[in-house]
């Protein structure tokens, strides 16, 4: 079955392992991608709500009767095996994945899709000595952050503007960063127009929303 794009760009980001954790997995779409590819060994299915979970034991039903997928409910990483190769977490709120990961592990891949506060997310990975190797936005109806942090690999060198926008947003720029960047700067302006301006930190946004624009037009050459 045809997958929404979203799912599909996060299925193009996860790595051939051994095993993989679907963290927040709801429907399971995209452990049944890694299992039917043949691109993980076995995988663990967890999410903090019966009722999510159920919709992907319900998908996976067939590899969970033949011992390659195992389910779990409960909070972020606390079921799964800490061995775990890789782990997706997307869908939910930075803060939250980053509480998830504080309480559980930091296993050799993460893929990760934060619905707000990127920044917190990528700061975090750095500090925790992960390379970011995939680390872009994209659309499918909304904007998408979607990051990959691995062990192991060259560590890319970020700056303030990398780690508030996303790396490859910056160096190597879509259609889809130009335009998600467009669409903030005009509802920026369009409010301090509505409110009769004096808002420093709108104000400061379209600054960095102008620059951020500009280095990125400047990196297409
Ligand atoms: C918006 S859905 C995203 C589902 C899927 N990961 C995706 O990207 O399409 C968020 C899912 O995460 C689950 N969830 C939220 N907080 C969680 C937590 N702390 N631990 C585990 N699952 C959580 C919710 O129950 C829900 O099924």
């Amino acid at each position: 079955m045809r997958r929404a794009k979203r799912i599909r760009t996060l299925c193009g980001e996860l790595l051939p392992c051994e095993t993989f954790a679907d963290v927040g997995c709801d429907h399971g779409y995209c452990t049944q991608y890694m299992l039917e590819k043949g691109l993980c060994r076995r995988a663990f299915l967890t999410d903090i709500s019966a009722e999510s979970l159920k919709k992907a034991e319900t998908l996976l039903a067939s590899y969970i009767r033949e011992g390659k997928a195992s389910s779990a409910c409960g909070f972020g990483l606390e079921k799964v095996p800490p061995a775990t190769e890789q782990v997706l977490i997307a869908g939910m709120g930075g803060e939250e994945i980053l509480e998830i990961l504080r309480r559980g592990f930091l296993p050799p891949v993460l893929v990760l899709q934060p619905m707000k506060h990127s920044f917190k997310v990528r700061r975090y990975l750095l500090e925790q000595g992960y390379g970011i190797d995939r680390d872009y936005t994209f659309a499918d109806g909304k904007f998408y952050d979607v990051i990959r942090a691995r062990r192991g690999v060259e560590v890319r060198e970020y700056d303030e503007r990398c780690i508030r926008f996303g790396y490859d947003n910056v160096k190597t720029p879509s259609a889809d960063f130009f335009a998600k960047v467009r669409r903030e700067r005009a509802q920026c302006l369009a409010w301090l127009a509505a409110a009769g301006g004096d808002a420093p930190e709108v104000e400061a946004r379209v600054a960095a929303l102008t620059e951020v624009y500009d280095e990125a037009q400047r990196n297409l050459r």
